[in-house]
């Protein structure tokens, strides 16, 4: 085979293919797999490996589809670790401090931005997302959203227009304003450089009037609708989802009994974001009641300066399993398989014949240690679409 790769004694892999592995997670013990034209070309047991371009020995460890994020903010300028300092002494998160950030990437130039982005991107990649989207949202004027975008295109065929993220300071007085701005010529400057179009449906930002508007404007022009929803209080965001066929409604912190009705009936999934709870100190939504009902979950990063500064997809997995009531094995597949239904993605969270070739090589016997040992890096190889990416770590192990 030219330009292939073989991963041998994968001592359990994930496939997320239940037709070829055991339960949901399709595992398969003792595997090998060879990525050739950066897709998956073949699955078996180490015993029966084909001959390859090059090899990597698993040496026993677990092997697992890349991660994918389909919730960030990389767009950005600044920080805002002092609102985070002041939130664990008490005070409350509110949808305002995006503005903060508004200021600094407004401030900043085109190469300010591109290296933050480059810089998040790498700390995604190197943290085992090899699929990511990401947002403008911080510029908030017609040129500032679409150099938002224009960048973001450089990152990630994933990327999202929104310039519904808050009212900007100028229109304070003129809401409505900013939403025919967002609807028309931002809109029709952004739309060239977006997959999708989203909208901060919540306290603070836009109502489920306004986000209907800004949603079925951004579809009339091309784009996919998701959207946040539900974060700081109960609203209408979640039935507006299903009611547009949004791909994801992401948060979902706040849902009644018809919510998450209205999800298990759809092709809406429900994208938690641990890392969103955990740095605003909320409640976190109890996953296990939506996955019961028959919802499709997500989890991604939410990675933005002001209620998640996080790439670690691990760290989301572990709180996920530890405060959201997921069983390891839901999370690992929210974060693979479960990302991927959220970006409409069918040849990424999964490692079927056929799928692009992007994987995790852990240091660890089994995925169950991405939650059983939390905060421990245990990334130890990345590859996307067959090369290596992030190489093998060179301390000493014991057998796994
Ligand atoms: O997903 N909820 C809206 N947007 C971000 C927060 C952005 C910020 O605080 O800067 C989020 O959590
Ligand atoms: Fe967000």
């Amino acid at each position: 085979m030219s330009n292939s790769l073989l991963v041998t004694r994968i001592g359990s892999l994930v496939t997320n293919d239940p037709d070829i592995g055991v339960g949901p997670l399709g595992i398969i013990t003792d595997a090998a797999l060879v990525i050739e034209n950066e897709t998956v070309a073949w699955i078996g047991p180490t015993g029966q490996s084909p001959a390859a371009d090059n090899v990597i020995d698993a040496a026993g460890a677990a092997v697992l589809p890349g991660f994918v994020d389909s919730h960030a903010h990389l767009v950005f300028a600044g920080e805002r670790g002092d609102e985070f300092a002041a939130r664990m002494q008490g005070q409350a998160y509110e949808a305002g401090g995006i503005r903060r950030t508004v200021n600094a990437t407004r401030a900043a130039t085109d190469d300010d931005l591109r290296q933050i982005l480059n810089h998040l991107a790498a700390e995604l990649l190197h943290s085992g997302c090899t699929t990511f989207e990401t947002k403008s949202g911080y510029g908030l004027t017609v040129t500032d959203e679409s150099r938002a975008l224009q960048l973001a295109t450089e990152a990630t065929p994933e990327t999202t227009y929104l310039g519904a993220h808050v009212v900007p300071a100028e229109f304070a007085n003129d809401p409505g304003g900013y939403v025919d701005l967002v609807t028309g010529e931002m809109l029709s400057a952004c739309a060239p450089h977006s997959k999708w179009i989203d909208v901060f449906c919540d306290r603070g930002a836009f109502d489920a009037d306004q986000a209907r508007a800004i949603l079925t404007a951004g579809i009339a022009a091309g784009l996919q609708p998701r959207i946040h929803a539900n974060q700081l209080q109960h609203g209408q965001g979640v039935q507006l989802a299903v009611e547009l066929d949004c791909a994801s409604a992401d948060h979902c912190t706040h849902l009644d009994a018809a919510d998450i009705a209205a999800l298990a009936d759809s092709n809406t999934v429900a994208t938690l974001l641990p890392g969103a709870e955990f740095s605003t100190r909320a409640t976190y939504p109890n996953a296990r009641t939506l996955i019961d009902a028959g919802a499709t979950v997500a989890l991604a990063t939410d990675c933005n300066p002001g209620s998640s500064f996080t790439t670690s997809m691990s760290f989301c997995i572990a709180v996920a399993v530890r405060d959201m009531f997921m069983s390891p094995d839901e999370a690992v597949w929210s974060a693979t398989q479960g990302g991927a239904h959220a970006l409409r993605r069918d040849d990424v969270g999964h490692l079927s014949v056929g799928a692009r070739g992007d994987l995790l090589v852990l240091d660890a016997p089994s995925h169950v240690h991405l939650s059983y040992r939390p905060g421990v890096d245990l990334i130890r190889q990345v590859i996307v679409g067959g090369s290596a990416v992030r190489a093998p770590q060179s301390i000493e192990r014991p057998p796994l």
